[in-house]
């Protein structure tokens, strides 16, 4: 159901109801920072662990300053160049102004600044807005809002932004050992961050990271459909019934191919992925198998890794 950002602003300041709202990246399940009921009902809508802690959005920089101590150094050279945009940082933050159950008991809060106007809009009308992406937990996020009336229903109170622009969650950087590193690659890339940081951030892969994962989500399965993904590289088999692949690809002749976009596009194919990955279940294919033959670096690092993800079962 499409709402006004006035209907928006009633229910969640006054009914402590939970609201879909577009941004650049996906579409966010929003409720207000300082709305506990509110931000238990994001967890039972999506399902969604209680250690996996929330995004907080902000309007600009000085919002969010009062709620953040310490602020790890280049903070400031980040947020001047990335916000508004897909850019969160972690950062340690005043525990009695965010809610233990938004930091999932840790003593860091992420903070962003959603570029797009209606979240814009909405955050100025209503305060700081908490919002994970608009999905059951485990399943592709939303980009449109079809897609989160056919995950929560018809009626389930959505703000219609269209589709998003990018696609793709928002990047993730965390300082740790004296240096920022990407907890979750997305949108913006190493080398644009590089340009600002003075050096290329790590990517601390859940692979890679022995101890503790430093973003708890990372652990889950994730933007995964009901559909099967295998993933090939190399040369396709006579025996694919079903292939995820490019335009300038030649593939057998028996299979089925549904694209993903151009190889000369990566922004395109950001764009659709979540929307591809869902009309797969919409059309009730079981297994596809996904042409991993793509150039390395940017966004394709941040597509691959997706890819990869939607693939565990
Ligand atoms: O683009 C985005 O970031 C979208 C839009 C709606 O803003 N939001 C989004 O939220 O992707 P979500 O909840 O689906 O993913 C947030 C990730 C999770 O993996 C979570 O574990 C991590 O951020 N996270 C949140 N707070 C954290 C913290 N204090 N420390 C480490 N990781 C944190
Ligand atoms: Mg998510």
């Amino acid at each position: 159901m499409h709402i006004s950002i006035e209907d928006a602003a009633q229910l969640l300041l006054e009914q402590h109801q939970v609201v879909a709202i577009p941004t650049e990246t996906v579409y966010g399940l929003a409720a207000p920072l300082s709305n506990t009921v509110s931000i238990q009902k994001i967890f039972q809508i999506k399902n969604r662990p209680s250690n996996n802690p929330l995004i907080v959005h902000f309007a600009n920089y000085e919002q969010a300053q009062p709620y953040l101590i310490n602020e790890p150094p280049l903070f400031r050279e980040l947020t001047g160049n990335f916000w508004p945009g897909s850019l969160t940082l972690i950062s340690p933050c005043k525990l009695d102004l965010v809610p233990e159950i938004v930091r999932a008991g840790l003593t860091t809060m992420a903070c962003r600044v959603p570029a797009h106007p209606l979240a814009q809009q909405l955050i100025q009308r209503v305060g700081p807005l908490v919002a994970p992406s608009a999905n059951p937990s485990g399943s592709p996020s939303a980009t449109r809002p079809e897609h989160v009336e056919s995950d929560f229903g018809q009626n389930f109170p959505v703000i219609n932004g269209g589709e998003c622009q990018q696609g793709l969650e928002s990047t993730i950087l965390h300082f740790i050992d004296n240096k920022w590193a990407i907890a979750r690659l997305g949108a913006i890339t190493d080398i644009e961050l590089e340009k600002v940081l003075g050096y290329k951030p790590i990517y601390l892969s859940s692979s890679t990271s022995t101890s503790k994962p430093i973003c708890p989500g990372q652990m889950y399965r994730h933007y995964a459909p009901k559909c099967a993904l295998r993933l090939f590289k190399g040369e396709p088999s006579e025996i694919m019934e079903y292939i995820l692949g490019f335009a300038e690809k030649n593939y057998p002749k028996q299979a089925e191919v549904t694209y993903l976009g151009s190889l000369h596009n990566p922004f395109q194919i950001a764009h659709n992925l979540y929307h591809v990955l869902r009309m797969l279940d919409q059309r009730g294919i079981k297994e596809i198998w996904v042409d991993m033959n793509i150039p390395k670096g940017k966004l394709w690092d941040t597509l691959r890794e997706r890819i990869k993800k939607a693939s565990i079962k």
